[in-house]
C-alpha cells in the first residue's frame, strides 16, 4: 500500500492532521496502536484556546463543541484562599472553550468514519524506516498479518512514548527535560461544578484545580507526591484534601460524589530538537510535553499539525519546500514560549518543599504582583488564551 502521508497515532494531533490533509485532497493513512474505545477512554485535557476551537470549526468538527462546550471569559486563581479573577475578555478580548479532549477526539473520529478516510486501529509492532529519504516505510501487524505502507512523509503523532521519536538516531536529536517531584490526582464526577469558572488554587498543602466538563460533570485535581498510588486515595480522602486547599466558601459549595474516573498523571516538561528528520516530522506530545497547569498540551498539538498541514499543502500544491524546511523552527518557537508559561504556572501554583520559606515568599510575591498589576494579569491572560504572534 502507498500513501502520501502516513500518520502514526490517532490522538488529537493525528486525527486533526488527518482532517486537515483530507480537506486539501492529500491522501493519508492513520495507524493507531490502540482501539478507538481505548483512545476515547483516556480522560485528559479540558480547555481549548480560542484558536484551537476556531480550527476545529474550520475543519468541520465544531458543531457539537459549539452546542455542548462552554465559553469561559475568565478563570480564578486562589492563593491560600485569597481569590483573584483573571478576566480574559476584559484583559485581552479573548476567551477559551471548555470542551473535553475525549469529545474533540470523538468528533474527529466520527468525521473520519463518515468520510471513509483510512484509519487502522489496533496496529501492533508499528515500525518506521527509511525516513531520511523520500520513500519512508511503515510496517505493522494486525490480526497476525504484516502490512507495509510506503509514504512520501511520516507524521509522528504518537505521543510521548511512541515509536516515531524513538526511531530517530540518538546523535540526531537533543532533548531537554524537567521532571517535577509530584503528579496530579484527577477525579471525574457527575456533580455540578463548584464554580462557574475554573479555579487554580495554590495552598501550602499543595495545588488544586477545580474544572468541569459540563454543567453536570466536574473534573478536580490535587497535587500528590510522585510516588503515590491511586489506591492510597479513598474518595473521602480526596474530597477532604481538595476542600482543605480551597477558599472556605468554595469548599463549602463543593458537591462531592462517587468518582467515575480517578487517575494520577506525572508532571514533566520536555522538548525534543529538531522536529524534522528528512521526511519524518514530530508533532504534539511526541515532540514536547508540558506540565498540565496551563492547559496547553492539547492546544500545542493542534498548533503543530496546523503548521505541518500548511507545509505539506505547500509542498504538494506549490512544489515548494519552504514550509517543510521551516517546520521545526516555527513549531519550536511556539513550543518554548508555551513551555515557559506552563513551567511558570506550575512554579507559581504548586508546593516545592525543597525551595523552603524563600520559595514560598517568592510565590506569594508573584501572586501579589498579579493582584496589583493589570499588565501582569494581561500577560497571564494572553498566554492562557493562546499567544498569537502579530
Ligand atoms: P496523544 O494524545 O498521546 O496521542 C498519541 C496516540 O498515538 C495515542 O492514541 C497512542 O495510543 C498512539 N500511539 C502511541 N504509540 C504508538 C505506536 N507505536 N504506533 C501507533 N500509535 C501509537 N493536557 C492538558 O492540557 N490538560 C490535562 O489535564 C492533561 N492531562 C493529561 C493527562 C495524561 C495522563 C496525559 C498523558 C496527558 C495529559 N494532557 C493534558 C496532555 C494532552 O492530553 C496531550 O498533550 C495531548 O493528548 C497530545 O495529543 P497527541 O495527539 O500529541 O498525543
Ligand atoms: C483541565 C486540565 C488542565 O490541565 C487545566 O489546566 C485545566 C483544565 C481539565 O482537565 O479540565
Amino acid at each position: 500500500m502507498r500513501t502520501q502521508v502516513a500518520i502514526i497515532g490517532a490522538g488529537p494531533a493525528g486525527l486533526t492532521l488527518g482532517r486537515l490533509l483530507e480537506g486539501a485532497g492529500i491522501d493519508a493513512v492513520i495507524i493507531e496502536r490502540r482501539s478507538a474505545d481505548y483512545v476515547l477512554g483516556r480522560i485528559r485535557a479540558g480547555v481549548l484556546e480560542q484558536s484551537s476551537a476556531e480550527l476545529l470549526r474550520e475543519i468541520g468538527v465544531g458543531e457539537r463543541m459549539d452546542c455542548e462546550g462552554i465559553i469561559h471569559e475568565g478563570c480564578e486563581l486562589s492563593f491560600d484562599g485569597d481569590m483573584l479573577r483573571i478576566d480574559f475578555a476584559d484583559l485581552i478580548d479573548r476567551t477559551v472553550m471548555v470542551y473535553g479532549q475525549t469529545e474533540v477526539t470523538r468528533d474527529l473520529m466520527d468525521a473520519r468514519t463518515k468520510s471513509g478516510a483510512k484509519i487502522v486501529y489496533e496496529a501492533e509492532n508499528v515500525e518506521i524506516s527509511d525516513f531520511s529519504g523520500k520513500n519512508s516505510v511503515v510496517t505493522y501487524q494486525k490480526n497476525g498479518e504484516t502490512f507495509r505502507l510506503a509514504a512520501d512523509f511520516i507524521a509522528g503523532c504518537d505521543g510521548f512514548h511512541g515509536v516515531s521519536r524513538a526511531s530517530v538516531p540518538a546523535d540526531a536529536i537533543k532533548t531537554f527535560e524537567r521532571i517535577y517531584p509530584f503528579g496530579w490526582l484527577g477525579v471525574l464526577v457527575d456533580q455540578p461544578p463548584v464554580a462557574e469558572e475554573l479555579i487554580y488554587a495554590h495552598h501550602h498543602r499543595g495545588f488544586a484545580l477545580c474544572s468541569m466538563r459540563s454543567q453536570t460533570r466536574s473534573r478536580y485535581y490535587v497535587q500528590v507526591n510522585a510516588d503515590e498510588k491511586v489506591e492510597d486515595w479513598s474518595d473521602d480522602r480526596f474530597w477532604d484534601e481538595l476542600r482543605a486547599r480551597l477558599n472556605p466558601d468554595v469548599a463549602e459549595a463543593l458537591k462531592t460524589g462517587i468518582p467515575i474516573e480517578k487517575s494520577i498523571a506525572p508532571l514533566r516538561s520536555f522538548v525534543a530538537e529538531p522536529l524534522r528528520f528528512g521526511s519524518l516530522f514530530l508533532t504534539g506530545d511526541a515532540a514536547h510535553i508540558v506540565p498540565p497547569t496551563g492547559a496547553k498540551g492539547l492546544n500545542m498539538a493542534i498548533h503543530d499539525v496546523k503548521v505541518l498541514a500548511e507545509a505539506l499543502i505547500e509542498h504538494y500544491d506549490e512544489k515548494s519546500s519552504a514550509g517543510i524546511d521551516t517546520y521545526s523552527a516555527r513549531v519550536l518557537e511556539n513550543t518554548w514560549r508555551t513551555e515557559r508559561f506552563s513551567w511558570w504556572m506550575t512554579t507559581l501554583l504548586h508546593t516545592f518543599p525543597e525551595s523552603g520559606d524563600f520559595g514560598r515568599r517568592i510565590q506569594r510575591a508573584d501572586f501579589d504582583y498579579l493582584v496589583a498589576s493589570r499588565i501582569a494579569r494581561q500577560s497571564l491572560a494572553e498566554n492562557y488564551t493562546g499567544f498569537e504572534k502579530p
